[in-house]
């Protein structure tokens, strides 16, 4: 299965994101092609599946993830695909940030129209090192706000990789099942 990944980032951690989903995915047997959305990505055309990823800033992804995704919608929506959204709001103990978390999501696929078979969310990191003074000082509030660290000294990553690891074995198997056409029906149908 040729895969393409479209990824969208800021301060980087998307992008390792991504990366590591292309080595689980080489370590499968697949063939694994990656891209960042702003940096003139292939089309999907050529692909059997497609994952598509973008960080959470202020409520919104990057401009390049959603620009990717509204000009192939009718390339994406016929081949199986997921959505990979990366933010901090996963990793928070409140229960109301996960929905802020989904809602943004939710919405942001229904606004480009486009219908992956499957959306995960992904908890990111807190690059204190990385930030500006202004970005450093409304990143600490929000983390005291929540019960983060707010020793800025060093940095903080959230991500669960094992499960990105098992996001990706579940989506190479329902990736390969919507593509046989009696699945694909009953996907239709049930769907
Ligand atoms: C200025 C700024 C605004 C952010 N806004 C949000 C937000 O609205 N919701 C959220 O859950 N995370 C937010 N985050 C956290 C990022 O989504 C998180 O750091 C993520 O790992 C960034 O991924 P990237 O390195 O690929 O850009 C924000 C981070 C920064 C620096």
């Amino acid at each position: 299965m040729k895969t393409l990944i479209i990824y969208g980032t800021t301060q980087g951690q998307t992008r390792k994101i991504a990366r590591f989903m292309e080595d689980v995915l080489e370590d499968m047997g697949n063939k694994a092609t990656i891209a960042d959305a702003s940096d003139e990505p292939p089309a999907p055309d050529d692909y059997d599946a497609v994952l598509i990823g973008g960080s959470i800033h202020i409520h919104k992804y990057q401009s390049s993830v959603t620009h990717y995704i509204s000009q192939h919608v009718a390339a994406l929506n016929q081949m199986p695909g997921a959505f990979y959204s990366v933010c901090l709001a996963v990793a928070s103990g409140l229960e109301e940030e996960h929905h802020e978390a989904e809602k943004i999501a939710t919405d942001f696929l229904a606004q480009t129209g486009w219908k992956p078979l499957m959306v995960t969310h992904i908890a990111g990191a807190l690059k204190y090192t990385q930030y500006d003074f202004l970005k450093r000082l409304i990143m600490k509030m929000i983390s005291k706000r929540e019960g983060r660290t707010t020793d800025t000294s060093q940095d903080y990553e959230f991500t669960d990789w094992d499960a990105v690891k098992e996001f990706i074995h579940e989506f190479a198997r329902n990736a390969v099942l919507s593509k046989l056409p009696w699945t694909k029906n009953q996907m239709e149908i049930s769907g």
